[in-house]
C-alpha cells in the first residue's frame, strides 16, 4: 500500500524555509514564511501571553477533555473581538479550530455539506494552500482578479466584473484585511461596493482573517469583515490567533459561521462539532485558553494590544524606509507602493527570474511570487535587500 504513494509537490512556502535554512552563507535574509520578526531576528513570545500562561500554570487543575466545539469562553472572546457589537449569539455558530488552516478546512467542509455542487471563487493570486486544500477536497475553483500588477494596486473593475459571476451555492473567499500574497487591500468604500455585487449574485461569503491588527490596527483591520456581516444572511469566517496573538505553535484559530435564524444556528453548530469529531476530535486548547485569559482581563488585553500596535507600527516604519531607499536608488517613486500596502507583505512584481538573482546574489530569500515578509526585515537590511532589487533589475 505504501509503497503506491507518490511524491506530493511541496509547498512553496516550506519548502523556501527548508532551503533558507540549509544555505550556509553568512549574512543570508529570510523573506519567506509569514512569521513576525523582532529588529534581531527573533520571534518572541508577547508579554500577555507569557503572563497568560503563568496564570495558567498556577490556576488549571485539569487537562480532561473540553467539549468538541472547543472551550465556549474562547469562542465567543474571538466572536466579540472580530464582529464587536454585530456579534450575536443566537445566529453565531463558533468553533475551535487547529490554527487558521483548520478554520479554513472544517469552512469549506461545512460549505460542501451545505451546497455539495459549490464553486470557490478565489482571489488572483491568493495564498497557495487555499487552492491546495480546495483541489485535495475536489472542490472547483474559480479565480477572480485581485491584483493589478501595473500599479502593484488592487484591479478593482476587474474583480467586481469577476464575483458578479458567481451563484447562489458558490463561495467567495476573502482576504479580511493584509492581503496574502499582495498586501493590497481594498478600502472601506470598496469594501461596500463588493459586498453590494456578491450580494445580488446570492453566494455566500467566506472571510480568512489571519492578520487582524497587522495592518491599519485591531478594530481597523475587522472593518471590511464587519460590513460583509452586516450584508449577508449567512457568512463564514476562518480567523486564526498565530499571528496577532504570536503563538503559531499552539495552533489556534476559530471558525465563525452565521446564520439566517437560531434553527439553522443549532444544525450549522451541530454539523461543525461532527466535522472536529470526523477529523480530529477535541481541538487543541492551550492557546485557546492563554487567548481567553487575555481577552477576558483588561490589564493584560492593553498590555497585548499595545504590543500589537509596537509590531504593526514597526512594520509600518520598514515600509517606510524601504520605499525611501529605493525612492533613492531607483531615482523615481515606482516602489512607493511598498509603503501604501498593508500587513506582513507586499507582493513587488518582480519575474521569477529576479527573484531567483536576489538569492543567489544577496542571499535574500523572497517567496517565488516576489513575496516579501515586510517582518524579515530591520534597519540593517533594508538598504542591502533595497539595492538588491535594483540591481536585479525589478
Ligand atoms: C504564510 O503565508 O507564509 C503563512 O501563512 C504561513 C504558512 O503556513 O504558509
Amino acid at each position: 500500500m505504501l509503497s503506491n504513494l507518490t511524491p506530493q509537490d511541496p509547498d512553496k512556502i516550506l519548502a523556501l524555509m527548508g532551503e533558507f535554512k540549509a544555505d550556509p552563507r553568512q549574512g543570508k535574509i529570510d523573506l519567506g514564511v509569514g512569521v513576525y520578526k523582532d529588529p534581531t531576528g527573533h520571534t518572541p513570545i508577547m508579554r500577555a501571553v507569557k503572563a497568560a500562561e503563568a496564570r495558567l500554570l498556577e490556576t488549571e487543575t485539569s487537562k480532561s477533555y473540553t467539549v468538541l466545539a472547543g472551550e465556549p469562553a474562547y469562542r465567543e472572546a474571538m466572536a466579540k473581538m472580530i464582529l464587536a457589537d454585530l456579534y450575536k449569539p443566537e445566529l453565531t455558530a463558533t468553533l475551535a479550530t487547529v490554527g487558521g488552516t483548520g478554520a479554513l478546512r472544517q469552512g469549506f467542509e461545512l460549505a460542501r455539506m451545505g451546497s455539495p455542487e459549490m464553486r470557490v471563487f478565489y482571489s488572483d493570486p491568493t495564498w497557495p494552500n487555499h487552492l491546495s486544500i480546495l483541489k485535495w477536497m475536489g472542490v472547483e475553483t474559480i479565480p477572480y482578479r485581485y491584483f493589478d500588477n501595473a500599479s502593484r494596486g488592487v484591479d478593482f473593475e476587474g474583480m467586481k466584473a469577476d464575483l458578479a459571476q458567481a451563484k447562489a451555492g458558490d463561495v467567495v473567499l476573502l482576504h479580511g484585511c493584509c492581503h496574502n500574497p499582495t498586501g493590497a487591500n481594498l478600502t472601506v468604500a470598496q469594501w461596500k461596493e463588493i459586498a453590494a455585487v456578491i450580494a445580488k449574485t446570492g453566494a455566500t461569503p467566506m472571510i480568512d482573517l489571519a492578520y487582524q491588527g497587522f495592518g491599519d490596527g485591531l478594530e481597523e483591520d475587522a472593518q471590511g469583515t464587519r460590513i460583509i456581516v452586516e450584508s449577508f444572511p449567512e457568512v463564514l469566517i476562518a480567523a486564526s490567533c498565530s499571528k496577532n496573538f504570536g503563538i503559531y505553535r499552539e495552533r489556534s484559530g476559530v471558525l465563525i459561521a452565521i446564520a439566517t435564524d437560531t434553527k439553522s444556528r443549532d444544525l450549522t453548530q451541530g454539523a461543525m462539532a461532527f466535522l472536529n469529531r470526523q477529523t480530529f476530535s477535541f481541538p487543541p486548547d492551550h492557546g485557546a485558553r492563554i487567548v481567553t485569559t487575555i481577552l477576558s482581563d483588561a490589564e493584560l488585553a492593553a498590555d497585548w494590544k499595545a504590543e500589537l500596535e509596537e509590531v504593526r507600527n514597526g512594520m509600518l516604519r520598514i515600509r517606510a524606509n524601504l520605499a525611501s531607499e529605493l525612492r533613492a536608488l531607483s531615482g523615481s517613486n515606482r516602489f512607493d507602493f511598498v509603503e501604501q500596502h498593508r500587513g506582513m507583505f507586499s507582493r513587488l512584481g518582480a519575474s521569477p527570474e529576479q527573484v531567483k538573482k536576489i538569492k543567489d546574489d544577496f542571499a535574500i530569500y523572497l517567496v517565488g511570487d516576489s513575496r516579501l515578509n515586510i517582518a524579515g526585515l530591520n534597519d540593517e537590511s533594508v538598504p542591502i535587500l533595497a539595492r538588491a532589487i535594483i540591481e536585479a533589475g525589478v
